[in-house]
């Protein structure tokens, strides 16, 4: 079921201090949403908050490590004693990395941006499920993966962020299957490029994944920045996707082309299965489809 009525309800977003979350902070709150800002950047999400607080609505916001499932769900249940029932839920604290290759990218990289980008959008799911199931008006969950879960291309080097996101993409889809017969809403938002601070998102790295680093941005990757949509085109593109029930939120059209490379390659994999089936002589029958005898 699509959530129309905005006016008056809340919003709880991570990352809601800079970048995307930002944007979708302005945009829900020119709705009239209140807004329970989280993030781990306390000056920037006090700044943030201010300037949501402005456009008149209830802004709060609330300091947060997403990677930390004890916080979160104690944030979760301040943020309902505050604002009494949640609406909507947007997981979208998220960090990139340049990192070396994959075999030389220090352990905690990995750890930290799992820890953030994947546990971070399940630990706010299992949070907020509770509370916008009790009730019982509905709601929508908005998970910021990217278009880096929908495809990999050789050379990118950008395995774990695609390894994070490629995750939020499947449990997306999981999650709105347990949420559809409370009339829950799913959308999982894939965009490119996008002007933002991910660039900068060392800075805020805890100190049980190293600490803050900083580093040097790559020209290539400052154009794609750069050259991207802007926050605030990004919560226009979530706010239609709330109202619309809109599982996949793509930004950016013209990576259609790049999800179809990655399937070629996926199909060409089925073509090599198909010949070893005759190579190996192995002729056992079909497998059963699960989905299809769930279905039926
Ligand atoms: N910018 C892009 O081009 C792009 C493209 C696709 C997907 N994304 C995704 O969009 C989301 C938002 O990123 P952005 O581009 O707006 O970057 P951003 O750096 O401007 O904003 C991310 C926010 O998340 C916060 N954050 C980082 N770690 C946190 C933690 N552990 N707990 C709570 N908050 C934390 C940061 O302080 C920051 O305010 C991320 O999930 C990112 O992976 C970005």
């Amino acid at each position: 079921m699509a959530l129309t009525h905005l006016r008056g309800k809340t919003a709880f977003i991570t990352g809601a201090a800079s970048g995307m979350g930002r944007g979708m902070a302005r945009v829900f709150a020119q709705q009239g949403v209140n807004i329970a800002l989280a993030d781990i950047d306390l000056p920037s999400l006090e700044e943030a908050r201010d300037e949501i607080a402005k456009l008149g609505v209830d802004a709060r916001g609330y300091l947060l490590d997403v990677s930390d499932r004890a916080q979160v769900y104690e944030i979760a249940d301040a943020v309902e004693k505050d604002f009494g029932k949640v609406h909507i839920v947007c997981n979208n604290a998220g960090v990139g990395s340049g990192a070396p290759s994959l075999d030389e990218t220090p352990d905690e990289i990995f750890d930290w941006m799992f820890a953030v980008n994947t546990m971070g959008p399940i630990h706010g799911f299992k949070a907020f499920a509770p509370k916008l199931k009790k009730h019982g008006e509905g709601g929508h969950i908005v998970n910021t993966a990217s278009i880096a879960g929908m495809r990999m291309a050789p050379g990118m080097n950008n395995g774990i962020y695609a390894g994070t996101k490629f995750a939020v993409v499947a449990l997306s889809f999981a999650m709105q299957d347990a949420m559809a017969p409370h009339k829950i809403g799913v959308s999982v938002l894939c965009p490119a490029g996008v002007d933002t601070n991910i660039y900068r998102a060392g800075r805020v790295r805890p100190d049980r994944f190293g600490g803050p680093f900083e580093r040097e941005i790559s020209p290539g990757l400052a154009a794609l920045l750069k050259a991207g949509l802007s926050p605030d085109q990004i919560g226009r593109y979530v706010l239609r996707a709330v109202q619309d029930n809109d599982f996949f939120i793509f930004t950016h059209p013209e990576t259609r082309q790049w999800v179809m490379e990655w399937h070629e390659r996926v199909m060409k994999g089925f073509d090599r299965a198909d010949e070893l089936r005759g190579l190996l002589g192995i002729n056992n029958p079909p497998q059963p489809d699960l989905a299809k005898m769930k279905r039926g």
